[in-house]
């Protein structure tokens, strides 16, 4: 087990920045739909509470992927572990992460998606550690930039374990 997690951010800070994304979401799609495609596992509690939190018609798929190579670095070549149910065609799509790190893994997301013709994409981010970036992303939505520190909890891992933290932490 990890000693001393240290606070980053609390559940009352993500709770309050949720709803303003939230509120931004509904209020760029008013009078429209949208689908929200979570990357499991990390962003399942941060795609939860968003999707309770927007007015407008919510549809939910989920899609789970692992980049290549060792547990803290992204080698950029993703393998799809559980592809979307449903077809993202002609839909106002949100790709919902947890975090963008290197940025790789949601660039070849988002290549992908966009081959398969939705009516729009773009992408929601509980958290951004700009530092790290090696390949560009627009990401509109953004939780919470952060520094460059090995962040969990609140569905974000160190081997699996402490997703169910309700805060974001890190370790020194
Ligand atoms: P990227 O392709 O480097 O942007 O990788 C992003 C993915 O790496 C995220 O979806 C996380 O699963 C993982 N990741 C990156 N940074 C952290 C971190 O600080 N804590 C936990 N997981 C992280
Ligand atoms: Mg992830």
């Amino acid at each position: 087990m990890l000693e001393n997690i240290n606070v980053l951010i609390t559940e009352e800070e993500i709770s309050r920045r949720t709803i303003e994304l939230a509120e931004e979401i509904s209020k760029d799609f008013e009078g429209k739909s949208v689908h929200l495609i979570c990357i499991l596992k990390g962003s399942v509690f941060f795609c939860c509470d968003l999707a309770k939190r927007i007015t407008v018609p919510v549809t939910l798929d989920f899609m789970s992927v692992s980049s290549y190579g060792d547990e803290k670095v992204s080698s950029g070549r993703v393998r799809i572990l559980k592809d979307l149910d449903e077809s993202v065609q002609g839909k106002n799509v949100i790709i919902v992460e947890d975090i963008i790190d290197s940025g790789k893994t949601l660039s070849y997301l988002q290549d992908m998606l966009l081959s398969r013709a939705p009516e729009s994409l773009s992408i929601c981010t509980l958290l951004d550690k700009p530092e790290r970036r090696q390949t560009d992303v627009n990401v509109k939505y953004v939780g919470f930039v952060i520094p460059d520190k090995f962040v969990l909890g609140y569905g974000l891992d160190y081997e699996q374990k402490y997703r169910n933290l309700p805060y974001v932490g890190y370790v020194e």
